[in-house]
């Protein structure tokens, strides 16, 4: 296992549509290991293989708790291969935090019920219905895969407020603040 550096915005390769992954084979299984491991450690509720670099679609994901009961590390753990939402319904809307997209939060709109099918690492086809914060970080990291970022569902005066923050930092050469105290980041 390893922590891979998580690739952030304005990264390119961020905005591609990932593959299919058309073996769960070992290499398959060590990239989730890796991206299980960078999702811990960030620390974060879900991560999408692009943000790691890994053009394929697999996400991992671990919203760690129910109701009040304390974090319990990988028992709610998820890791689906080619996850697709086969049902969504409902509205809701909550604010979002992405690993990929520092020092920035915002309340995105989506659906409040989805129904997700996929494969697990052992190659059984998993189904999974989720609401309230699972349903929101799959659509979000589901949304990773096909190169969306929760900054595009934003007004574009947002989104360009917030690239040009961002763009400013990289012209000085100044590290933008992670904002990781407010909330959890996917
Ligand atoms: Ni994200």
């Amino acid at each position: 296992m390893a922590i891979r550096r998580i690739l952030t915005y304005p990264e390119p390769s961020l905005k591609n549509v990932a593959k299919p992954v058309e073996n769960i084979d070992g290499r398959t299984v060590s990239w989730i290991d890796d991206m299980v491991h960078t999702m811990y450690a960030a620390p974060g509720i879900g991560l999408a293989a692009p943000q790691v670099g890994l053009p394929q679609r697999i996400v991992v994901v671990d919203v760690g708790v129910d109701d009040d009961e304390e974090v319990e590390r990988g028992k709610h753990l998820l890791r689906i291969v080619n996850p697709e939402i086969v049902e969504a319904e409902g509205e809701s809307v909550f604010e979002e935090g992405c690993l990929s997209v520092v020092d920035f939060r915002a309340e995105v709109k989506r659906a409040a019920r989805v129904l997700v099918k996929g494969w697990d690492t052992e190659q059984r086809e998993v189904s999974l219905e989720a609401d309230g914060l699972l349903a929101v970080v799959l659509q979000h990291e589901i949304d990773h895969l096909e190169g969306t970022l929760f900054i595009d569902h934003l007004s574009r005066l947002k989104r360009e407020m917030y690239s040009r923050r961002v763009k400013k930092a990289l012209r000085e050469g100044r590290p933008i603040a992670p904002e990781r105290s407010a909330g959890e980041s996917a």
